[in-house]
This record gives structure tokens, C-alpha cells and sequence, in this order.
């Protein structure tokens, strides 16, 4: 049909779906983006009970440096300082986390000496050497781009744990399940940094 014969309003609805068409297609890496930073933000905090284990897989002691990749409010990092008086460093990338960590660390009556809370990204610590004890709960993508510092970064006897997720290609040395009351227990993950093999 020539395109004079088309009606006008058949012609309007055409050109209106082309200009949908086009806008979904050129938002698709945008909203790809957005889906991938929205599951990274996602946050749920550790159990009371879990972190209680955590500190009793890790063994930690007021001699310990804790880093918590991904803190959320902090707690893990204000209670290992609270029940242990050892040092805690916390980074996570979200502000409002942040925020909520400095007020749970005001409240909570730990020395502000011996807890540091910093807004950065995890895999960008650069003082990570510092640690002896690491504690992770982030997802699968997460462990597995953190696998290669783990490796490479930390001292021999650092131990790591982690809830929930594991590192794909490090041999773990415990794996426990804590029942907290819900439809499935949690699981940690510990490992023990060992010295690099000699050649
Ligand atoms: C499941 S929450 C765990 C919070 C806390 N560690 C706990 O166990 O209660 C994971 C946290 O990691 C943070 N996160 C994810 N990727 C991150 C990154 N690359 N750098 C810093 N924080 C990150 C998220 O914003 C979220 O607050």
C-alpha cells in the first residue's frame, strides 16, 4: 500500500512503537547496570548467633585485626572490638550502611580507636595486608573475584570465614552449619592462609 494510503493514525501508532522499540533497546546496558549494582547493594545482615560462631571458627583474640569486606552497619566488626577488644576495619560502598555503622558505633560504647569504618570498595583495600582475620558474607560473584587477594595478599594464619559462600579454588578447613530458627540453617566457611609453596 503506498504510504499515503496508510492512515494517519495507523502511521502515528507505528512511529510511537519504533520510538519505544528504541529507547528499550538503547536502555538495555543501562538497566543491565542498574540490576547488577542493585544485587551488589543487596544487604542482610549476619545473625547474632552466626557472628558468635564466626568469631569461634576464626578464634579470634584481642591480638586480632578483623576486616569485614561488604560490613553493612559494622556489626561485626563492633562486636569482635566490644567482645574481644581487638581492632576492626569495616568497608563497605554503600553511604547509607555507613552511616548506620557510625551511629551503631556511638551507640555501642566500643573505643572509637579501635573500630575504622570506611566508605570505599572492597576490592580496593589497600592496607588488606593489615588483616588477620577476614570475614565475608557476599555473594558467589563477589568470592570469586576476591579469590586472587586472598591468595596473594594475606599473611600466612590469616583466617577467613564466610557465610553462606565459598571461594571456588581454595580448599576449605571447616564447614558448619548454625541452626537459626529459619527454613534453612546458614553455613560458614573457614580457611586458613597457608605459606606459599616453596619452588
Ligand atoms: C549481605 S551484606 C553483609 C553485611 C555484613 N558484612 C554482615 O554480615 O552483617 C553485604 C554488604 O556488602 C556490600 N558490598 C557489596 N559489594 C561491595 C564492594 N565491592 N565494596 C564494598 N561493599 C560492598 C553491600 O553493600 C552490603 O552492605
Amino acid at each position: 500500500m503506498p504510504v499515503d494510503a496508510v492512515p494517519q493514525d495507523v502511521r502515528s501508532r507505528r512511529r510511537l512503537y519504533g520510538v519505544l522499540i528504541f529507547v528499550g533497546l538503547i536502555s538495555i546496558p543501562w538497566i543491565i547496570q542498574f540490576i547488577v549494582q542493585l544485587r551488589r547493594e543487596i544487604y542482610v545482615p549476619t545473625e547474632d548467633a552466626v557472628i558468635a560462631k564466626m568469631f569461634e571458627l576464626a578464634k579470634v583474640t584481642k591480638d586480632d585485626v578483623v576486616f569485614d569486606l561488604g560490613c553493612g552497619d559494622g556489626r561485626i566488626i563492633i562486636e569482635a572490638a566490644k567482645k574481644f577488644g581487638c581492632q576492626g576495619v569495616g568497608v563497605e560502598f554503600n553511604p547509607t550502611r555507613i552511616a548506620e555503622a557510625r551511629v551503631l558505633l556511638a551507640k555501642s560504647g566500643v573505643n572509637k580507636d579501635l573500630v575504622d569504618i570506611r566508605l570505599g570498595d572492597a576490592f580496593k583495600v589497600p592496607d588488606l595486608e593489615r588483616a588477620t582475620v577476614v570475614t565475608l558474607y557476599v555473594l558467589p560473584a563477589f568470592m570469586a573475584e576476591l579469590e586472587p587477594q586472598i591468595k596473594t595478599r594475606l599473611k600466612p594464619g590469616t583466617r577467613v570465614v564466610a557465610h553462606d559462600y565459598w571461594f571456588p579454588n581454595i580448599e576449605r578447613d571447616q564447614f558448619v552449619e548454625v541452626d537459626v530458627g529459619g527454613p534453612r540453617p546458614k553455613y560458614l566457611y573457614m580457611w586458613t592462609v597457608r605459606e606459599a609453596k616453596k619452588k
